[in-house]
């Protein structure tokens, strides 16, 4: 097993570690070490220009990588840090153009997952300062909720001094909350585990609704993707599989891949279904999408993607 101080060392050496947190794996490297940096980019095979998100252990770290904080982003962090929000600041001069692919704004988020606050501890312990951390899956691919699922897609990739840290299943499923914080009212930019409702309770004012906000990575088309074809909401063939709510039952023939009772439930197992589909070499997911607001707004935004 690996030890959350010998990964925290690993870090600071200039090496990956892949760790989980609340919402989906990370693939962490030192945000302050350039080299560092840009093996996250290889493993990935993501575009360099993608601005990557600097966890850090506590609020108090706000100041070091951000400056020019509104009001509201501080009650934001308040209220929902450490938790599944990513707000994006003006950045300070710690955050180099090697994290924010050049913007001049950076993305800052404190996980809620006992081993992540643990290993940033560690990590500041021995000095660093922030870890960039993306869902640590190939680019386009599905993010991976499980430590088994971070070496399906990365174990090729990884070099021998890089970890894996094993935290079990993470409980939300689905990627932060992404809040841009740079206007005179926050605007969602991923949706996620903490909701517009939530948003606009924490900081007094009106957000305006999604859809048409900035398109940051995650929007391109066709993310999120496993190799099966996913479709949304049509009646599933006999060798489809098939992802919905318990209530609706599995028409023979049809390949059940994930049957939550609840919407957060549906949000933990997502994943972990569309990577069973390639697993079983399932060719097409028929998912029937669950209706209304909060984080069922974050399932069929990822949906969509992963359909496109
Ligand atoms: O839940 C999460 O946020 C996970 C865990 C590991 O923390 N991380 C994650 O990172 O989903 P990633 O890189 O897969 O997605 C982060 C998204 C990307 O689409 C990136 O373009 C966007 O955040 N992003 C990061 N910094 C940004 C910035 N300064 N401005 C706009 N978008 C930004
Ligand atoms: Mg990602």
């Amino acid at each position: 097993m690996v030890l959350v101080t010998d990964a925290a060392k690993a870090l600071i050496d200039g090496n990956l570690v892949a760790f989980p947190t609340e919402t989906v794996y990370g693939l962490g490297a030192d945000a302050n070490n350039q080299a560092a940096v840009a093996k996250i980019y290889t493993v990935k095979g993501r575009p360099a220009d993608h601005p990557l998100i600097v966890h850090i252990s506590s609020i108090t770290k706000l100041n070091d990588w951000a400056r020019d904080i509104p009001e509201y982003a501080n009650a934001l962090a308040k209220d929902f840090w450490p938790g599944p929000m990513t707000l994006i600041l003006k950045k300070s001069d710690l955050a180099k153009n090697f994290i924010t692919g050049g913007q001049v704004t950076v993305g800052l988020r404190v996980p809620k997952h006992p081993i992540a606050l643990e290993l940033l501890k560690e990590f500041e312990k021995l000095g660093g300062q922030g870890v960039a951390a993306p869902s640590a899956n190939r680019f386009g691919k599905v993010s991976p909720t499980t430590a088994d699922s971070v070496k399906e897609e990365l174990a090729n990739e990884l070099s021998e001094n890089d970890l894996i840290l094993d935290g079990g299943q993470s409980e939300v499923g689905l990627e932060s909350t992404i809040i841009d914080c740079t206007q005179s009212a926050p605007r969602i930019l991923r949706p996620g585990a903490i909701t517009k409702e939530m948003i606009e309770r924490s900081t007094g004012l009106s957000i305006t609704t999604l859809g048409d906000e900035i398109r940051v990575s995650g929007a391109l088309d066709n993310h999120y993707a496993p190799k099966a074809k996913v479709l949304l909401d049509i009646e599933p063939q006999p060798g489809d599989g098939y992802i919905a709510l318990s209530k609706h039952e599995t028409p023979t023939g049809v390949i059940r891949l994930s049957a939550p009772k609840t919407i957060d439930e549906f949000a933990k197992e997502l994943y972990s279904a569309l990577r069973l589909a390639d697993q079983k070499s399932i060719s097409r997911v028929v998912v029937r999408q669950p209706d209304g607001e909060g984080i069922a707004l974050a399932i069929r935004d990822r949906l969509l993607k992963a359909s496109s």
